[in-house]
């Protein structure tokens, strides 16, 4: 049979900022999690990331920072990449929409994109009024105008969005509008754009996403969040055309040879998705399978496109991209029809997670009120699985969490440490100490054994369920249940005594326990990888350790050990901020 197969994405960050632990709870982790699971299973997996450098937030960055466009989105493409690495975050490529090596095949993906779809007639021309800034001599798109929001008076509101009420805002609807390139009152002329027919394409696009609310079989149910929000717009507003291009000279330039594309760009939400696809193609042609074998991976039912988002990013995963890709076919099935771009299976969504410093008030993550935690600078003192089984462990699935700093110390010591670390630990030592290094015999099981045993089994098997739902939080209680049984098996036969009175029993005890561990070791990786493979160097694990069907063979009697080291390292708060 052949394996299954998926291409899985993580939102392409902006490149005009460094990376949070909220960008990282998001989408990072739980697509990298499942990633390292799918993989242990068998499946043909390719993990697909870069940054979104094109559109206005960047050229607005840099023009703040005074420097150009193309430097700032080289620094943070390099910088997100660091910080990926050092998490453990492997993507199979990162690229990058406007970074050199990319940028060309970006923009050949994203214009063809376009053309297909203006030649199935789904986009309308349309005459349109527009802020423009007499000083620099340009339109204003989207953030570049700011005023007072028409609905809640706050004076943080943009031309897309206000920051105060977080609505979607239509720049001409501002009251006091001023451009933020020189703080000047901009006046109104006339534009053109080109805009998706999403009115069009609304009932095929229902009727998909309709389908969605029952898929329960082979993978995951989508996330209620996500149907709620993406259908509820729908039935509640419709949905109109909208603009598909910017007067922007920054981005994908419009392929049409018309007078009127002149100085105009796709609007980043058109080109930064087709990312997705145009990295797929240079990750294939890295490969040596020439860039067309991107089709192999988005145009063959077969396999599984899987895109993982922050909640801010569902409508337009959910909505905007699928009417892009329906847009583009020529059959109106909705099943799935090879040569043609495949809607996605699953769009997981995550919500944010908010800060919560002691004595202090929960709040949103802001450069502003520098209460975030960067990646950069957690790195430079700890190691990444710390953070990555907090951010797990408090994953925002449902609704917003909230990270606070004693919590993720407490985590770490009191939960990790006390029941996985001291596990590990403490079966190690005992086998080193009594046993030379090695697995004891088995000799003759009792009922208590046999439970131990079989509690592993049922490990593997919900912990394996768990994540193919995309449930990690809920994944990751599993394993460590079973390291709390562990201890409590271990509690219940006394080693510690019995090693003085029935040595038999003592190395019954000890070889139920190392089995235990050596199915932690395979359920643990997709979590905390690095952790993982010291489990799976001090057990002398066979080099296929990570298969999931391999997580409940046993240790042989004999089986050499390797040397002890520590699993996890107790941490002090204030060696993050310092106090
Ligand atoms: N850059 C966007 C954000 O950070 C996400 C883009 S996802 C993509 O919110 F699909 F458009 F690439
Ligand atoms: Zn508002």
């Amino acid at each position: 049979m052949a394996p299954r197969r998926f291409l899985i994405t993580a939102a392409l960050p902006y490149s005009n900022g460094r990376l949070h632990v909220g960008h990282i709870a998001g989408a990072y982790l739980p697509s990298d999690t499942y990633v390292r699971y799918l993989r242990a299973t068998g499946a043909d997996v390719r993990f697909i990331c870069g940054s979104d450098d094109n559109g206005v937030a960047a050229v607005k960055t840099a023009r703040e920072q005074k420097r150009s466009v193309e430097e700032l989105t080289a620094h943070y493409n390099q910088s997100q990449a660091r910080d990926f690495a050092g998490l453990n975050i492997e993507f199979d490529i990162f690229g990058g929409t406007h970074q050199p090596g990319y940028v060309k095949m970006h923009e050949k993906f994203s214009q063809d994109f376009f053309l297909a779809i203006e030649s199935k007639k789904l986009f309308t021309k349309r005459k349109t009024k527009q802020l423009y800034d007499t000083k620099v001599e340009q339109f204003l798109p989207d953030r570049f105008v700011k005023g007072t929001c028409p609905h809640c008076a706050s004076d943080n509101a943009f031309g897309d969005q206000c920051e105060g009420c977080g609505r979607a805002i239509d720049q001409l609807s501002l009251i006091n509008p001023i451009s933020v390139m020189t703080d000047s009152t901009p006046e109104l002329r006339e534009t053109v754009h080109w805009y998706l027919r999403l009115d069009e394409l609304q009932p095929r696009l229902a009727e998909w996403l309709a389908g969605k609310k029952d898929q329960q079989s082979c993978g995951a149910a989508w996330r209620a969040t996500v149907l709620n929000q993406s259908l509820g717009r729908m039935e509640a507003e419709g949905l109109p055309e909208r603009a598909m291009t910017r007067d922007l000279t920054w981005g994908v330039p419009v392929p049409l040879d018309d007078p009127d594309a002149e100085g105009k760009s796709l609007y980043v939400w058109f080109d930064a998705p087709i990312g997705y696809v145009s990295f797929t193609g240079a990750l294939c042609e890295q490969k040596g399978e020439g860039v067309d074998a991107f089709a192999h991976w988005w145009k063959d039912p077969e396999c599984k496109v899987v895109h993982f988002i922050g909640e801010d990013n569902i409508v337009f995963h959910a909505i905007t991209w699928p009417a892009m890709m329906l847009a583009t076919h020529d059959s109106d099935s909705l099943q799935g029809v090879k040569g043609e771009y495949q809607l996605p299976h699953n769009v997981v969504a995550n919500a944010f997670v908010n800060m919560k410093f002691p004595g202090k008030d929960e709040e949103k993550i802001s450069k502003s009120r520098g209460n975030a935690i960067w990646i950069e600078e957690y790195l430079q003192t700890f190691d990444p699985d710390p953070l990555r089984y907090y951010l797990t462990a408090i994953a925002p699935e449902n609704a917003r969490t909230m990270f606070e700093l004693d919590d993720f110390i407490g985590r770490n010591n009191g939960e990790f440490l006390n029941a996985f670390g001291n596990f590990f630990n403490r079966t190690m030592t005992f086998a080193h100490k009594y046993f030379d290094g090695k697995i004891p015999s088995p000799s003759a099981r009792d009922d208590t054994d046999s439970r131990q045993l079989e509690r592993r089994r049922e490990a593997a098997d919900k912990t394996g369920a768990e994540l193919e739902d995309c449930h990690f939080k809920a994944a990751l209680t599993e394993v460590m249940a079973l390291a709390r049984a562990g201890n409590g098996y271990f509690d219940l036969t006394k080693p510690f005594l019995t090693r003085k009175t029935d040595m038999e029993a003592c190395g019954r005890a000890i070889n139920v326990c190392f089995q235990t561990a050596r199915t932690l070791t395979t359920l643990i990786a997709p979590f905390l990888p690095t952790t993982a493979e010291k489990c799976a160097t001090m057990l002398n694990l066979p080099d296929d350790w990570k298969r999931w069907d391999k997580a409940v063979d046993e240790l042989g009697e004999g089986h050499v050990l390797g040397e002890p080291v520590i699993l996890v390292k107790k941490l002090d708060a204030k060696e993050l901020f310092g106090e």
